[in-house]
C-alpha cells in the first residue's frame, strides 16, 4: 500500500501512528472511525500499541460513573508513555505523542481536564469530531485546545470515515437527544437532537453498499424519532427507502425509543424481509411508578402492547433491552415488576445496569437512594433469571439453518464468529473463502447461554471487497 511509504513533512523518517481507544456506545465507535479517517488522510496510520503512537485519543463514555472514573486513570497511563518517549527515540525523532480526550467525558469536563492532566493536549467533544485535524493543527501551533459545545452546523463527513476492519456499515441518522430521562447524562454530552436529511443518508447507504458492506446499521440515541428536517418524512419512510436500496442485505437500527414507534414503522418491520428480525428496545423498568419517575413517558402496559404488535408483524422478532436496577426509591414490588417483565417478554438478551447517579440529572432528587447490597442483589437475580430464559431461547434454535454475517475470527484457532439475522453471536469452523463482512450459511448445533455453536453449510456468497480508505 503506497501509504506506508509516506514520509512525514517534519523531517522524521517513520510514518506517524495514531492509537484510538473507544469506550461506550455505537455512536462512539463511529466517531472513532471518523477520527481515524481524518488522521489517515494525513498519512497517520492506526497502531494497536499506544507506546508507538504519535497521537493518542481516548474516546470516552460518561453514561455511568464507573466508566467516567476510569478516564483519568487511563490518561495517567498515557502520560507515562509521553514521558517514556523522550528517552526512547533518537534525537532526530523526538516527538512526544499528543494526547486528546474525546467523547462524552470531554464534553462534560471540558477545560477542567486540561487543568487536571497537565500532559493532556486537547479536549474534543462528540459534536466537534469533524474538527479533529484543525484541533491538532492548533495544538501543534502551541494552543491547548478545548473544542466542546454544539455548533449549529454539524458535519457528517462520510468521505473521511475509516471503515477498515469493520464488518458493518454504520450510518448516523440522528444526533443528540431531546428526551429528558431523569437518570441520563446523554442529552448534556451529545446535545440537542438533530436529524440528517434523507437524501444524505441514502447517499451514504449507497456508498457503503458499493464499498462492499452487506449490513447497514442506522444509528441514533432515539433512532426512530428521526424526521427529515425538510420534508417531514419519518422513520417508517426512511426504513422503507433504506431496505429497498439495492444491495442492502441486512438492515438494523439502534436505539429505538418505545414511545416513538408508530404502526407504520411496525408494518415496515413486517414488510421488509431484509430488516433484521431483531430490535433493541430499552424498557429500563417494569414498574409504572419507576417509569414515571424516570420520565420515560410510557407504562409497562403500553410496552407489552408494543411488543405484542411487533411480534404480530414479525413473529421471528428477537428483542433485547436495557434495564436499570436500584433507581432511587425502587421498592421490592417495583423490582418484582421488572422481573415479571423479563419473564413475560422473553428477551433474547438484556443489558442490566445498577443505577449510577450522574451530575446535573434529576433522578437523585426523586427518591431515596438504594443501598448498594440491595442493588447488587437485584442485579444478580435479574441476570440469573435472564440467563435461564436466554439459554432456553437459544436451545430452540438448535437444528435451524441460518445466514450468518461474519464479524471476526473466533477465540479458538480455526474458528470464526458471526451474527445470526436475530443478532445472536455464533461461532463455527472457519472456511477458506469467508472474510470479515461476508455471509455464510450455518446449521446451529449447540446452544450456550450467550452464544451459539454451528457448522458451516453450502458454499457462501462472494465475500465483499473491503477496500481501505486510502489505497
Ligand atoms: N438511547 C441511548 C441510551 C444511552 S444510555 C442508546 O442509544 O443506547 C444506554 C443505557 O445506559 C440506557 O438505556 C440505560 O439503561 C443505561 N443508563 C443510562 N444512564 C444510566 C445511569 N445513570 N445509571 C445506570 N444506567 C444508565
Ligand atoms: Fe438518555 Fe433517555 Fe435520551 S436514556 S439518550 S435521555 S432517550
Amino acid at each position: 500500500m503506497k501509504i506506508l511509504d509516506h514520509k512525514p513533512a517534519d523531517g522524521t523518517t517513520k510514518a506517524r501512528r495514531c492509537f484510538i481507544e473507544t469506550w461506550g456506545c455505537q455512536m462512539n465507535e463511529l466517531d472513532s472511525q471518523r477520527m481515524a479517517g481524518q488522521l489517515m488522510q494525513q498519512g497517520i496510520l492506526p497502531t494497536r500499541d499506544p507506546r508507538e503512537a504519535d497521537i493518542i485519543l481516548l474516546n470516552s463514555c460518561s453514561v455511568r460513573e464507573k466508566a467516567e472514573g476510569k478516564v483519568f486513570s487511563r490518561l495517567g497511563e498515557y502520560r507515562l508513555y509521553k514521558k517514556e518517549s523522550r528517552f526512547k527515540k533518537s534525537p532526530r525523532e523526538i516527538r512526544e505523542p499528543l494526547i486528546g480526550l474525546c467523547g462524552c467525558v470531554a464534553q462534560q469536563v471540558g477545560e477542567r481536564a486540561l487543568k487536571k492532566v497537565p500532559e493532556l493536549d486537547f479536549v474534543l467533544g462528540p459534536a466537534r469530531v469533524g474538527e479533529l485535524r484543525e484541533v491538532i493543527r492548533r495544538r501543534r501551533a502551541g494552543e491547548r485546545v478545548v473544542a466542546t459545545g454544539f455548533p449549529e452546523e454539524r458535519s457528517f463527513e462520510m468521505d473521511t470515515i475509516s471503515r477498515e476492519g469493520e464488518y458493518k456499515g454504520m450510518v448516523t441518522i440522528i444526533e443528540g437527544c431531546d428526551k429528558k430521562c431523569t437518570f441520563c447524562i446523554v442529552p448534556m454530552t451529545r446535545g440537542p437532537e438533530r436529524s440528517r436529511k434523507m437524501g444524505e443518508i441514502l447517499a451514504e447507504v449507497r456508498h457503503l453498499v458499493d464499498y462492499g458492506f452487506l449490513e447497514i446499521e442506522l444509528l441514533g440515541q432515539t433512532v426512530n424519532h428521526w424526521r427529515d428536517p425538510e420534508t417531514g418524512e419519518d422513520f417508517a419512510d426512511l426504513l422503507e427507502a433504506c431496505a429497498t436500496t439495492p444491495g442492502v442485505r441486512r438492515l438494523r437500527f439502534v436505539t429505538s425509543y418505545p414511545r416513538d414507534f408508530t404502526p407504520r414503522m411496525v408494518a415496515q418491520l413486517g414488510q421488509q424481509a431484509n430488516i433484521s428480525p431483531y430490535l433493541h428496545l430499552p424498557v429500563q423498568s417494569g414498574s409504572d411508578a419507576v417509569l414515571q419517575r424516570m420520565g420515560r413517558g410510557y407504562s409497562a402496559a403500553s410496552y407489552y402492547e408494543l411488543v405484542h404488535q411487533l411480534r404480530a408483524a414479525r413473529p421471528d422478532l428477537a428483542l433485547s433491552t436495557d434495564l436499570i436496577v436500584g433507581f432511587p426509591g425502587e421498592t421490592e414490588e417495583d423490582f418484582a415488576a421488572t422481573l415479571e417483565m423479563v419473564e413475560q417478554v422473553r428477551f433474547s438478551s438484556i443489558y442490566a445496569f445498577k443505577y449510577s447517579p450522574r451530575p446535573g440529572t434529576a433522578a437523585p432528587r426523586l427518591g431515596e437512594p438504594i443501598d448498594r447490597p440491595v442493588a447488587d442483589r437485584r442485579l444478580q437475580s435479574l441476570l440469573a433469571l435472564q440467563e435461564g430464559i436466554q439459554r432456553q431461547l437459544n436451545e430452540e434454535l438448535v437444528g435451524e439453518e441460518m445466514e450468518v454475517l461474519i464479524t471476526g475470527w473466533g477465540k479458538e484457532p480455526g474458528t470464526q464468529s458471526g451474527r445470526t439475522p436475530c443478532h445472536r453471536a455464533v461461532h463455527f469452523p472457519a472456511s477458506q473463502t469467508e472474510q470479515l463482512g461476508g455471509m455464510t450459511r450455518v446449521r446451529i448445533e449447540k446452544a450456550l447461554a450467550h452464544s451459539l455453536l454451528a457448522q458451516p453449510l453450502a458454499p457462501a456468497t462472494a465475500p465483499p471487497s473491503l477496500l481501505p480508505v486510502l489505497s
